[in-house]
């Protein structure tokens, strides 16, 4: 097959150009490789992409949402409602600050939280909500505000996925509430670990400023005081120089990413992709930021497993992977008392999702490797 040919294509690859190579160098020759200048720099840079608004860097994305969490002072007794269609990270945070998640099922069509079913979830103890931009592809914010605005809720976006997707026109994290992101290397840009939280107002910042580092408030020369229970969160400056160095790509690694993304829809619109019966991602070009191209597989006219699947792609030098199980069926969170049956589209997606290869440095050619052999994986399985 193809895979004795070609080298091993991963479902995903981050690219550091050299000069960042050089700059991290630097860093690392400069004397100061924790959080110093680079952290500043990445912030102000970042806070450009948002209009201006307040921005502090971290050393993931999942604490940006914990934090979030913190500053909206949301904790025990508290509900938040989500999605169960994540990284599990989503829904953890809003356990790790003592408040409950509440899930509602996802739209089957954008895989996001179903924000028809938002109002129903809403009790007197509801206090945020928390929507994922899944794949890169923004949940709809005037809904979402709408919704938000009309019962005084707090919005935490999950946007880990989604740097440089547009709404309205302009970067998600512009408008809003708070705003976190992810800089993972999966991401459409990396600081190899890391993220960002948007915010409202500088005293906003200043308790994540807090929150990031063990609770510290510095004054004068030697004065210090701890304000706020906060942990070790920081970005060195190693990683703010990655990232630094990935920005001025993202406009063009998304545009990368897009053109791609056309090219499976192409390419999968033939009679015999059409024959797979895949559903396909939304076709949005204007908004996504094309993070991930995820189908879902149809269960029922296969015989064979998408953990079968993914077996005959990597035979065939194609990695793919999954985004993910529904999260309330993990042991935690039955334990919590979530079960089977509770949010059957999330659950129909965890178990047929799979993510195929999408990264900027890949080609048409590539693209249509993955087809092909999905068409071949596929079509050879289908039940009679
Ligand atoms: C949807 C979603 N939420 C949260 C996170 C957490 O980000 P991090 O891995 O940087 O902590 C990620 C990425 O891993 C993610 O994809």
């Amino acid at each position: 097959m193809t895979g004795m040919t070609n080298p091993f294509l991963p479902f995903t690859r981050p690219a550091i150009d050299e000069e960042t190579i050089a700059g991290v160098v630097e860093v690392l020759r400069s004397g100061w490789i924790t959080s110093g200048p680079k952290v500043k720099e990445f912030e102000a840079a970042l806070s450009g992409l948002f209009g201006g608004r307040p921005v502090r860097a971290f050393n993931s994305g999942t604490c940006t949402m914990e934090i979030a969490l913190r500053i909206a002072g949301i904790g025990p007794g508290d509900e938040v409602i989500t999605t169960p269609l994540s990284w599990v990270a989503t829904s953890n945070v809003i356990l790790a600050v003592g408040a409950r998640p509440v899930f509602v099922d996802i739209d089957p069509v954008t895989r996001h939280l179903d924000l028809g079913l938002v109002e129903k979830a809403i009790t007197p103890a509801t206090r945020a909500i928390m929507p994922v931009d899944l794949a890169g592809l923004p949940v709809d914010r005037d809904r979402l505000y709408a919704i938000a605005k009309k019962h005084r809720l707090r919005v935490i976006e999950d946007a880990a996925q989604a740097i440089g997707a547009k709404w309205a026109g302009k970067n998600v994290g512009s408008a809003g509430d708070f705003t976190s992101f992810s800089f993972h290397p999966n991401k459409n840009i990396t600081s190899i670990e890391g993220g960002c939280l948007v915010m409202n107002d500088e005293r906003e910042a200043k308790l994540a400023e807090q929150y990031r580092l063990q609770g510290v408030v510095r004054s004068g020369v030697d004065g210090m005081d701890v304000a706020v229970p906060g942990g070790k969160f920081n970005l060195t400056d190693v990683a703010a120089r990655v990232g630094l160095g990935q920005l001025p790509h993202l406009e063009k690694f998304n545009a990368k990413r897009r053109e791609l993304a056309r090219v499976y829809f192409e390419l999968l619109d033939t009679p015999s992709g059409r024959a797979l019966e895949l559903r396909l991602p939304p076709a949005d070009f204007s908004n996504s930021n094309w993070h991930m191209f995820q189908i879902v597989l149809p269960e029922k006219n296969l015989s064979i497993s998408r953990a079968g699947v993914m077996e005959k792609l990597t035979a065939a030098g194609i990695g793919s992977q999954v985004h993910y199980p529904a999260i309330h069926l993990f042991s935690l969170y039955r334990k919590l008392g979530w079960k089977e049956g509770d949010f059957p589209h999330a659950e129909y997606a965890g178990r047929n999702i799979l993510t195929l290869p999408l990264f900027p440095a890949m080609s048409r050619a590539d693209v249509a490797r993955v087809v092909d052999a999905l068409v071949a994986i596929l079509s050879a399985h289908r039940k009679a």
